[in-house]
């Protein structure tokens, strides 16, 4: 066994042997995003997978990212060291039942969320991210009726913001449904002072207390230009490490799920990444993502159309 130090060493020094960089997601735990290469949200780890120089990516995230990345980046080798870190939120939109909802919704633009598998993006026109969905929806013409897919939560807070004509899939994701509303009021009468800073996956009633809405790369970027000092932070735990790390002056408080051991909320497939794990796959290269081809390319036309669209509004 070999102590964590050394772990990371064996991990820098395979990088550069074997060409591979890390991408990871900011609710990975905080000894994994400082290894990481890059560390960011949906949106800009998928901008990075699709815009470097390694042979090998290997994904601190979970499967629907890393999928992303294979299928804009077919030459390389994508792993991701844990093939069971899926998501609650992709798990609730399954093919068969997703054709059966595009069957019964007919004439409607698919916009499908990132955070699904690559077969429902093969279905789908358009796909977002929680960073640029609004955007996304408002680029349509107003008169295009649109599905969006799989976030019910996401996709209500669009509804919201751009009044578009939009069915929407009922799914749910298990970190961002599950938040206490009476643990935040209780934590805010406890820190009056302290802004609420809610995901846009959060329910209706979370989302209503909220001082400021946005995907994690928001919520970061929010809490570094904001004046105030103290946030009671509603998104997975993770993303607390990189805002001490940038602004470390101030006060991070986790917002409770309902049920919350931890006294905070944490996605059990993204912290099925480990140091052990990537130590292993990066040695072994495995687990690895493949995607049949016929699928991957269906999946790939509306990323791009995603990232043709971001690129266009400086996204
Ligand atoms: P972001 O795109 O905001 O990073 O969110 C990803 C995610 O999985 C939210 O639960
Ligand atoms: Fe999926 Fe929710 Fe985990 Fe994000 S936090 S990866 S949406 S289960």
């Amino acid at each position: 066994m070999q102590s964590p130090e050394q772990n990371i060493l064996e991990i820098k020094r395979l990088k550069t042997k074997k060409n591979a960089i890390i991408l990871a997601h900011y609710y990975q735990t905080g000894d994994i995003q400082d290894i990481a290469d890059f560390v960011g949200d949906s949106l800009a780890l998928s901008q990075k997978a699709a815009s470097n120089s390694a042979d090998i990516i290997l994904f601190a995230g979970v499967r629907f990212m890393a999928e992303t990345a294979k299928i804009l980046a077919p030459d390389k080798k994508v792993l991701l060291p844990d093939l069971n870190a899926g998501c609650s939120l992709a798990n609730s939109c399954k093919k068969k039942d997703f054709e059966k909802f595009l069957n019964e919704n007919p004439g409607r633009t698919v916009i499908s969320y990132v955070n699904t598998t690559a077969e429902i993006k093969a279905l789908s026109d358009i796909i977002c991210t929680s960073s640029n969905a609004v955007q996304i929806v408002e680029s349509l013409p107003p008169e295009e009726k649109i599905i969006f897919a799989p976030d019910r939560n996401l996709g209500n807070y669009i509804l919201n913001k751009t009044g578009r004509d939009m069915v929407i899939w009922n799914g749910t994701c298990h970190v961002h449904e599950e938040f206490s509303l009476e643990a935040i009021i209780k934590l805010k009468n406890e820190n009056p002072d302290a802004k609420i800073i809610v995901h846009p996956e959060c329910e209706l009633p979370v989302r209503l207390v909220a001082d400021f809405i946005g995907s994690t790369s928001a919520l970061l970027e929010f809490t570094k230009k904001d004046k105030g000092y103290c946030y009671i932070v509603a998104t997975e735990v993770g993303i607390i490490h990189q805002m001490k790390k940038e602004n470390p002056g101030k006060t991070y408080i986790p917002a409770p799920a309902r049920d919350s051991t931890c006294g905070c909320s944490e996605c059990s497939f993204m912290k099925l990444i480990t140091i052990e794990k990537i130590l292993s796959c990066l040695k072994n290269e495995k687990p690895e993502i493949i995607i049949d081809n016929n699928t991957l390319l269906r999946a790939k036309k509306p990323i791009l159309r995603m990232m043709e669209i971001s690129e266009k509004l400086g996204l």
